[in-house]
């Protein structure tokens, strides 16, 4: 390094903002709390007020350490996300139409419906969007640790606007009974795999009670609980109540075509290397992810258009087999 760029350096380090600034800077502009920064960098909130406020008495500098990793962190995922191109927006791809057409008459006609089939086909993003453009209609999650009745009952609760209520199911019950009742609306169960045998006679009974549409979607064994080995009672009642019931299996050729076209991909051999991809497990979810990172490869490579190329490079980034 010659003298003079030792000393441009130097003065650059001089009027770089410290760590402390840069921080005050971030929680001034609103984009981030500091709730937030304690939790993304391990700094607990006791220490991190008073550091701002150089008033800390303990390591100063191991705390400053800690915050210049996050920093770092936080830049480096703001010039990823700018060169990354956007997920698209919902795509009314077959396969969606045929998830919206279960949905629209298990509304319409206030019946069951199942939707299931294999990762990454586009169920829960059809839901939402569904949703988003019909009134009434409440998608809710599932996840393990809400698979018992009172914990389903509770998330439904939340779903269809119903806060602070005890978590007692016979209370749950009867509120969202209230809350259902003539709203000829729809209530979606995302994930519904996880919901435990009691948790599933709970919302046939939410169902029997209002009338309202139910639509249960989730992996192969959401259809196989409600038919297979034992066919408990529970599940042969609700089965019983079956109208539509959609499998979904492998993507359609149409549906890479149209997702790969937000992309601007419209030649036969990426439309090819998509499909292949499309066929194994995760579907439309690693054709997106390879068709976004390929599209940051494509951008960084100067080239105007997304290639082979990229998307092998892409796919192989991601772990998949080339
Ligand atoms: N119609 C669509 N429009 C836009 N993106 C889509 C569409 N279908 C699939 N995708 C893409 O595929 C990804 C996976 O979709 P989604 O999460 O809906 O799958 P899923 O069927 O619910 O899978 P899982 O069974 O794993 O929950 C989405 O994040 C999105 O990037
Ligand atoms: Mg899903």
């Amino acid at each position: 390094m010659t003298a003079q760029e030792a000393r441009i350096l130097e003065l650059h380090e001089a009027f770089e903002p410290d760590a402390r600034q840069k921080i005050a800077a971030i929680l001034a502009e609103g984009s981030v709390t500091q709730a937030q920064i304690c939790r993304e960098s391990g700094v607990s909130s006791g220490i991190l007020s008073p550091w701002l406020q150089e008033k800390y008495r303990g390591d100063s500098q191991a705390v400053e350490a800690k915050l210049r990793t996050w920093l770092n962190a936080r830049e480096r995922k703001t010039q990823i996300a700018s060169v990354l191109p956007v997920a698209p927006p919902w795509i009314e791809t077959p396969t969606a139409e045929k998830i919206t057409a279960v949905l629209a008459y298990a509304q319409m006609a206030g019946d069951v419906g199942c939707i299931y089939g294999g990762a990454g086909m586009g169920k829960t993003v059809t839901l939402r969007a569904y949703a988003e453009n019909n009134p009434n209609v409440w998608v809710v999650e599932m996840h393990a640790a809400g698979a018992a009745v009172a914990s389903a009952l509770e998330e439904i609760a939340e779903a269809v606007g119903l806060r602070g209520l005890p978590s007692r199911a016979v209370r749950l019950h009867r509120e969202i009974v209230k809350r259902l009742r003539g709203s000829e609306g729809l209530l979606i169960i995302d994930e519904a795999q996880h919901l435990r045998t009691g948790a599933i006679e709970a919302i046939r009974a939410l169902h029997d009670a209002t009338g309202v549409g139910l639509v249960l979607c989730g992996n192969e064994s959401v259809y196989a609980r409600l038919t297979g080995g034992s066919r408990e009672a529970t599940f042969a009642q609700l089965f019983s109540r079956l109208g539509k019931r959609l499998h979904l299996a492998k993507p359609n050729r149409a549906d890479v075509l149209h997702l790969a076209a937000h992309y601007g991909v419209t030649d036969k051999a990426e439309q090819a290397l998509l499909m292949e991809i499309a066929a194994k497990p995760g579907a439309l979810r690693g054709v997106v992810k390879a068709l976004r990172l390929a599209g940051m490869f494509a951008a960084g490579a100067g080239a105007t258009a997304i290639g082979c190329e990229h998307i092998r490079a892409a796919w192989v980034d991601l772990g998949g087999a080339a």
